[in-house]
């Protein structure tokens, strides 16, 4: 039987899947969308593979191999770091994504600041330690808050921020002697605390070419006016006014530049979507932290104002041919405002009927945490909806991100009031 599109797999299951998928599903040439395991939401746009969890490995290669993909998406921080890209590859088939020596720039805190560090990116100034017995002894001398961070990939939680040595000294034995992230805090960083606005840049790279995307922003408190424990994030709007062009051509030149030539240098070229994490503080970007993927939900934020065929986009970085693309930005502004289960990013209820959805007009409803059975959508996560909104100015987007919000309602929802500032 003739083919009449591509076929392809986007592993992960939340609302940056979700929004990928959603981009993708656009494009004329692709005939099968799949998601492994996907969500609720997403089983409208694509054939989930909810037995298909996105770090078994073994699984997601024999599901690939099976469904005779064309390309596979792999957009989770995990399966990245386990290797997905490269084995994937070995078993002859199309990834988008870094290799696992690659996307140590994320999985390992200790790799991407010494590769900063000879570089000369500016990065905050960390001590790396190996043992409890020397951060013990590098921490008698500094000047707090610091920051410790653990070396390896922690769900975004291992980065804790200290206000005095008695703070860090449990965060040392925390991360070091009771390895509440495992092996992640084997090494840790001690961190100079830094201040000033945070920016995301995502940048497609080739290896070699890069094409960056709109800035954003994320909110990663749970609290308004940015307080309680981290999260996933819980809100994002899209571009950002300070990045100006000017601004962006210079965290290109002494950021991602010098990044992606090392990488090269090292054998190990970046193929994906680099993520920078930068503070623009009163000398200029820094370096917060690399990820090696799609922000969530920066994603929910950015994509909508991408006109380019994602599809396209994804091949040419995988092709080396990123060079050939320009970004066709959509003049707009945008906003999403996740809602989550109370309690989240600690203990939650799940299980709970959704409703309004179909009410929703003026925004898009990125699932990141929900189930559907018998048609019905029911919460299955922490965070659970992103609405995303998109207007020709900010004030817009945020206003109508959260009028389409106020639609929906499940039992014991939360959501920041001051996504993008004000109180909504
Ligand atoms: P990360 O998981 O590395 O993105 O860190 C989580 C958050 O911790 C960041 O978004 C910052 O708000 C904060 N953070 C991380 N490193 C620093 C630093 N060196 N100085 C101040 N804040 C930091
Ligand atoms: N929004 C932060 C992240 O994706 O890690």
């Amino acid at each position: 039987m003739p083919k009449n599109g591509d076929i392809v797999l986007v592993v992960g299951g939340g609302g940056r899947e979700h929004a990928v998928i959603h981009a993708l599903s656009k494009s004329p040439e692709i005939a099968e969308l799949h998601c492994a395991p996907g969500n609720g939401g997403i089983s409208e746009l694509a054939i989930c593979h909810p037995a298909v969890k996105a770090t078994d490995i073994d699984a997601q290669v024999s599901l690939a191999v099976r469904l005779q993909c064309d390309l596979v998406v792999v957009t989770p921080d995990d399966p990245l770091a386990l290797g997905l890209v490269d084995r994937l590859e070995a078993a002859g088939v199309k990834a988008f994504g870094p290799s696992a020596a690659a996307a140590k720039l994320e999985s390992s805190k200790v790799f991407a600041k010494e590769i900063m560090n000879r570089l000369s990116i500016p990065t905050a100034a960390a001590k790396i330690c190996s043992s409890p017995q020397e951060a013990v002894t590098f921490l008698a001398d500094c000047i707090y808050p610091i920051v410790i961070k653990a070396d390896g990939l922690a769900q975004g939680k291992g980065v804790l921020i200290c206000q005095d040595s008695t703070e860090a000294a449990q965060a040392v034995t925390d991360l070091m002697e009771n390895q509440i992230f495992g092996q992640a805090g084997n090494n840790i960083l001690i961190e100079e605390f830094l201040t000033g606005p945070e920016v995301t840049i995502l940048c497609f790279s080739d290896g070699k070419n890069l094409l960056p995307l709109p800035s954003s922003r994320d909110h990663k408190r749970i609290g308004d006016g940015d307080t309680g424990p981290n999260t996933g994030g819980m809100g994002a709007i899209a571009p950002i006014a300070e990045v100006d062009a000017e601004l962006q051509e210079c965290i290109l030149n002494t950021i991602f530049k010098p990044v992606i030539a090392e990488m090269d240098r090292l054998g190990t070229p970046f193929k994906g979507v680099l993520y920078g994490g930068l503070m623009l503080t009163d000398n200029g970007p820094y370096v917060i932290e690399f990820n090696a993927r799609f922000g969530d939900p920066e994603a929910q934020a950015v994509l909508p104002l991408v006109k380019n065929d994602l599809y396209t986009l994804f091949k040419a970085t995988m092709a080396g041919e990123l060079d050939k693309h320009r970004l066709k930005y959509s003049g707009d502004f945008s906003c999403v405002v996740m809602m989550a289960s109370q309690g989240y990013p600690g203990q939650y209820q799940t299980g709970y009927t959704i409703s309004g959805l179909d009410n929703v007009r003026d925004a898009f409803v990125y699932h990141s945490g929900t189930e559907k059975t018998n048609g019905q959508f029911a919460t299955a996560g922490g965070r659970v909806l992103g609405v995303s909104a998109q207007a020709d100015n900010l004030y817009s987007a945020i206003a109508k991100a959260y009028a389409e919000l106020a639609k929906i309602s499940f039992k014991n929802n939360v959501y920041r009031h001051d996504i993008g500032g004000g109180l909504r």
